[in-house]
């Protein structure tokens, strides 16, 4: 048999040739020939991305890293969803106090249980809120909606109500200060007793295993109020979309806050970047 070296002629090229050769080819990487993108939907390169992962913590960019191919179908299609659920409202960034979503409607008027008349949600959560509670009842678990859309004015209420009974350090680990409340979006719901011992029932248990195949994000989770600023609340979730929730499972740890800070810092620069790389 013929050695593979040998049927190519590599060994028998002059070392200088080989030299020539190897100048060359080197030369061609060092050329300003721009590097490939490396996903059709976005003009991004390696060493482009690799420069945003410098500035993401170890774990995430390890992760974005290895599966930069997921990682950016996913970035893609949130980009192209409802940008209400990717938009971080925090302790740090509120709301206008104006802002009341254009599509609420009345959860009496759907087949979901509420605890009281009255609660109203974005449509845009409905479909994905419905197929929810019907896999519930099928699994034998009866989902309850004890809280949906706040107003501004409702929620200031509220977080005044906290500080009065609590003092405002206390409140402000469990109420929302106005305009900083995820219920303005019309896009968060509270499930159940909204108690602490509600994620130890059946029905608490049920949406923290299944919430998130309906888009739905536990947004302060136990052992995460250094990051989020509230204590645990296993009863307050919020709408996020499918894609989302995958999104964070996948490369954020399951940590909502990590993903929403992510995506507000870097959503502009892959928002930039895509859908330039085809001719
Ligand atoms: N309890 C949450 C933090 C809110 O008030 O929106
Ligand atoms: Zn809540």
């Amino acid at each position: 048999m013929i050695p593979l070296g040998a049927a190519a002629g590599i060994h028998r090229w002059p070392a200088s040739l080989s030299v020539a050769v190897g100048l060359l080819l080197a030369g061609c990487g060092a050329s300003s020939e721009p590097a490939p993108p490396i996903h059709p939907d976005f003009s991004i390169a390696a060493p482009e991305l690799d420069e945003v992962l410098e500035q993401v913590d170890a774990v995430t960019a390890e992760r974005i890293r290895t599966h930069s191919q997921v990682f950016l179908d996913l970035v893609a299609q949130v980009l192209a969803a409802d940008r209400s659920f990717r938009v971080l409202v925090d302790k740090r960034h509120a709301l206008p106090q104006d802002y009341v979503p254009t599509d609420l409607v009345a959860l009496d008027t759907y087949p979901i249980t509420t605890n009281r008349t009255g609660h109203r949600l974005s449509r845009r959560v409905m479909p994905d809120l419905l197929a929810m509670a019907e896999a519930a009842r099928i699994d034998g678990i009866e989902l309850m909606v004890s809280s949906a859309y706040r107003s501004f004015d409702y929620q200031d209420r509220l977080y005044k109500r906290h500080v009065d009974q609590l003092g405002r350090e206390a409140a402000d680990l469990v109420s929302a200060r106005p305009g900083h409340s995820q219920h303005q979006l019309g896009t968060a719901v509270d499930f159940g007793s909204i108690s602490d011992g509600y994620g130890e029932t059946a029905n608490g248990r049920w949406v923290a295993q299944h919430a998130w195949r309906f888009g739905f994000s536990l947004s302060y989770p136990l052992g995460a109020t250094e990051r989020t600023g509230y204590n645990y609340e296993p009863w307050h979730f919020r709408y996020i979309g499918r894609v989302g929730t995958r999104l964070e499972r996948e490369f954020f740890g399951g940590q909502q806050q990590l993903m929403l800070e992510f995506l507000a810092a870097w959503a502009p620069w892959f928002a930039a970047r895509r859908g330039a790389a085809g001719p």
